[in-house]
């Protein structure tokens, strides 16, 4: 019976359709990624395996796995993989891209209002028994509608962003690779980074991690955007310098920053980010709406039985 693994407790059901024809065997943790050495002890015969962000695939892996088939990635980003060496070792790689799209851009919304309304500063005084009464300048925050906001990466999220900002009259540009004629309909104007970043009261980062979207949002970029400007990342931790955004925040050269990923996840209370003003966190939930969450399941599912099958997978990472 050909073996699969999988990294982390999802969804029993889901994984039913796996045992009919299967060897399953599964990491029952909630959080806490499986420790290397268990991983690579329990794939070493394994035919595929399905994995989180936060699990490693290299050569390392690769090679210890000489029967493995496909590696099916519970995440749009594939940034944990190797597609080279996966390549050298003939192992499909899937992705689940579509499912989250409009998820996430939902979350990006949502953290755009959130930081430019002050709607934490203001959900956590009242908590604390703190507010002390109505005053004309009390949370004021800053206005979205009207405003020119930025997206950096205009895949399938940074488009279905830019739809949600109809409603807004915003003035919409973004700097990506190519033309977007997603988009151009919506009459955002593709400009340069600098431009981008000079001109936008809102910057989204939404692009995938590469070599060279790395470390962009840098002392650099932040010194050029406006003081009054916000930024959104819900693209990768390590698009951003971190200390550098620390920097610009605690010195006001930017208003605020709302982020959902960071460069090693999870951060603790030690990092330069817990207890800065003017920025909204949150524990990577981009795509976390159950629904969404177990359309990835699935399409996770569905690529592996199809390989293990002998069929063409559904949505292979190229
Ligand atoms: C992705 O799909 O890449 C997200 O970051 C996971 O929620």
């Amino acid at each position: 019976m050909k073996k699969i693994v999988i990294t982390r407790n999802i969804n029993p059901d889901i994984i039913a359709k796996l045992r009919k024809d299967f060897e399953v065997a599964v990491w029952e943790e909630d959080q806490k990624p499986m420790p290397r050495g268990k991983f690579l002890e329990e794939t070493k015969d394994a035919h595929a395996v399905l994995t989180m962000l936060s699990d490693k695939i290299d050569e390392e892996f690769l090679a210890n796995a000489p029967d493995l088939k496909i590696v099916a990635n519970l995440a749009v980003g594939f940034d944990n993989i190797d597609l080279e060496a996966a390549h050298r070792h003939e192992v499909v790689i899937t992705n689940t891209p579509d499912v989250l799209t409009e998820t996430t851009a939902e979350l990006a919304f949502t953290m755009m209002l959130v930081s430019a309304r002050k709607v934490l500063e203001a959900n956590k005084e009242l908590m604390a028994g703190e507010w002390s009464g109505w005053s004309p300048y009390h949370m004021a925050g800053t206005d979205v509608f009207g405003k020119t906001v930025g997206i950096f990466g205009m895949g399938s999220i940074g488009a279905a962003f830019a739809r949600r900002l109809s409603g807004f009259k915003s003035n919409i540009l973004y700097h990506n690779r190519s033309e977007s004629e997603a988009a151009n309909a919506l009459g955002a104007k593709l400009v340069s980074f600098e431009e981008l970043l000079r001109e936008s009261d809102f910057v989204l980062c939404a692009a995938p991690l590469t070599e060279e979207t790395k470390h962009k949002f840098d002392r650099e970029a932040f010194e050029q955007m406006k003081e009054s400007a916000h930024f959104i990342n819900i693209g990768r931790g390590a698009h951003v310098v971190e200390d550098d955004l620390a920097e610009a925040i605690k010195s006001g050269k930017i208003a605020g920053a709302a982020l959902d990923v960071f460069e090693n996840e999870p951060i603790g209370a030690d990092h330069p980010f817990i207890g800065l003003d003017n920025m909204t966190l949150l524990p990577h939930i981009g795509s976390a709406s159950v629904a969404t969450r177990n359309n990835m399941m699935n399409l996770c599912v569905n690529n592996i039985m199809e390989v293990l099958n002998g069929g063409t997978p559904i949505t292979p990472v190229k």
